[in-house]
């Protein structure tokens, strides 16, 4: 699925060399729910680019369902991205001009669906997240957690394999906070690949998996925190 193996970036401006990720592996297999957590400037936003390939790497390997990323042209990791990659921004980043229509649409039309067939994925997808009656209504006449739900539907909308979201609650009051990750939860159980990197320890139990970063490394994977806590026996038994 997404496997990265001793993954490395440095950021160079000027006099100053900055290891965003070093030494960095990871494995999400497929239908999984991982929350990232970490200190601020840890890396999680670098490590979320790189696999959305949104940025390039330094060194080590990155394998995006078996197809080696390293060294691929623009183009072609574009064409990968767009197919395989949903992403959810912390700041929504809709385009205030367009309805919520039309913002679903955007990157519907750099995969050469007709025109038929990305209006039956925009209406689709803003069912899924209960917009369907505003479809022609803009951004701004939306509260944060509706706007959070179009970017959910754009990133869905073009059936992508693994949705990454930044910090996807981090602009939202609780209760909207709770809503969406209650959404990311239903796409999880109806099979979608999550990973989500979030500064909230709440959210970050309820997912299947926590990787914390600390100076652009994995620092600690949690395994299954949810299973252990519905009555699997302790990790460690009672010892003498
Ligand atoms: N475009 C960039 N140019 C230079 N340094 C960067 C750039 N993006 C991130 N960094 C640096 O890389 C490190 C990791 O940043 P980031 O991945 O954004 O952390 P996080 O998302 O965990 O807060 C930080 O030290 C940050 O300043
Ligand atoms: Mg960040």
């Amino acid at each position: 699925m997404l496997k990265m193996h001793h993954l490395s970036k440095v950021y160079r401006t000027h006099l100053i060399e900055t290891h965003a990720l070093r030494d960095f592996s990871i494995h999400v297999k497929n239908g999984e729910f991982v929350a990232v957590t970490g200190p601020s400037g840890s890396g999680k936003t670098t490590f979320l680019n790189i696999a959305g390939l949104l940025e390039e790497f330094s060194g080590g390997e990155y394998f995006l369902d078996g197809v080696d990323v390293r060294g691929m042209n623009d183009a072609a990791r574009s064409r990968l991205r767009n197919e395989k990659i949903g992403f959810i921004f912390q700041g929504f980043n809709l385009i205030p001009d367009l309805n919520l229509f039309d913002n679903v649409d955007v990157p519907l039309r750099y995969r050469g669906f007709n025109a038929a067939e990305r209006r039956r994925r925009i209406e689709q997808a803003l069912s899924r997240v209960g917009l369907s009656a505003r479809m022609k209504h803009y951004p701004s006449e939306l509260s944060g957690g509706q706007q959070q739900r179009v970017a959910i539907a754009r990133a869905l909308a073009g059936s992508p394999k693994i949705l990454l979201a930044d910090e996807p609650t981090g602009n939202l009051d609780t209760q909207m906070a709770r809503g969406v990750m209650q959404l990311l939860e239903e796409l999880h159980a109806e099979g979608a690949t999550i990973i989500m990197v979030t500064h909230d320890p709440e959210l970050a139990a309820r997912a299947q998996r926590n990787v914390h970063v600390i100076d652009g490394q994995v620092v600690d994977i949690q395994a299954e925190p949810r299973l252990r806590s519905v009555g699997a026996p302790p990790l460690q038994s009672a010892q003498a």
